[in-house]
């Protein structure tokens, strides 16, 4: 719950803390800004000019949570928190935090918390449906609607570790925020990742090169820790699981709603296909 993580929240608008009000139904900072909490339990922290996108949809986000929640990807959630525990585990912080970022339904961020006792989540997504289910993804969460370009309502070396995946980096507010022990634990879809889906249903494939433009982005804020790690699974989809991976993602945008589904039709009830993706730890260079 958003009382959980307050401590470490800050006021988009000038970087002072925030505190709760009014029975959890407001935060408002040192300098006065007041800021709601809907009903759902989320708040939104943005500034002066508000959010600049509205994220994953209530579509998108229905078709993530029926996705993940066949357990396709459960090799990547369990390396993220693997990665994020060694992590925990040498800052000896007492009721560390871990913030994810784009963290969409919470699938990565509670399974992470369910791993490591007393740790407190901060859900971030620019995304208001995503902020809903984040809201009640787990009793240790905190649901914030932000847009991670524009800065992170969070203060200055606030979190023990700060996870991202398949979500948008801004390494110079990652630098900011993590504690001078904590790292960065980012998923990056790797090329040929479920490559198998696109040619049949026309979709967009991963472009080569995403680690060397972050690490370009990274440069003066973050740095590598050890080598990035390949992961790489085969997994068998169900027509259904297909059809919910392909609403998740930004490929349902480029081929029309009856082409897409023409195509999902003419597919064999099962396909094999391979999960691939490269994690990275980064701390403060
Ligand atoms: C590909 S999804 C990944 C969601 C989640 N990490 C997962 O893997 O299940 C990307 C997420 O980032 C969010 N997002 C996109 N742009 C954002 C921004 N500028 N700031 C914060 N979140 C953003 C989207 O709404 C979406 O939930």
């Amino acid at each position: 719950m958003l009382k959980d993580i307050v401590d470490v929240l800050a006021d988009p608008v000038d970087g002072t803390p925030l505190r709760c009000a009014d029975d959890l139904s407001r935060l408002v900072s040192e300098s006065g800004h007041s800021y709601d909490v809907a009903r759902q339990g989320y708040v939104t922290l943005a500034g002066g000019r508000g959010l600049n996108h509205e994220g994953d949809s209530a579509e998108m986000v229905t078709a993530r949570e029926l996705f993940l929640s066949q357990g396709h990807f459960a090799p990547f959630v369990e390396a993220v928190t693997e990665r994020v525990a060694e992590v925990i585990d040498k800052s000896h912080a007492p009721e560390p935090v871990v913030l994810e970022v784009g963290a969409g339904t919470g699938y990565y961020l509670s399974h992470t918390l369910d791993s490591i006792d007393g740790s407190r989540g901060v859900g971030m997504d620019i995304s208001v449906p995503a902020a809903k289910l984040l809201a009640k993804a787990h009793p240790r969460v905190g649901a914030v609607v932000a847009d991670a370009w524009e800065g992170l309502p969070l203060l200055d070396a606030s979190v023990d570790a700060l996870t991202v995946i398949f979500a948008p980096r801004n390494p110079a507010e990652f630098a900011r925020v993590l504690r001078d022990d904590a790292e960065a634990v980012i998923l990056l879809a790797d090329q040929g990742h479920l490559d198998e889906l696109r040619e049949p249903l026309g979709i967009l494939g991963v472009k080569s090169g995403k680690l060397e433009r972050m690490m370009r982005q990274a440069e003066g804020y973050l740095e590598l820790v050890g080598d990035a790690e390949l992961l790489e699974f085969p997994i068998r989809l169900d027509r259904a699981s297909i059809a919910a991976q392909v609403g998740m993602s930004p490929s349902a945008r480029h081929v029309e709603a009856g082409v897409l589904r023409e195509r999902l039709a003419r597919l064999p009830e099962f396909m094999d296909v391979t999960a691939r993706a490269q994690l990275v730890r980064m701390r403060k260079s």
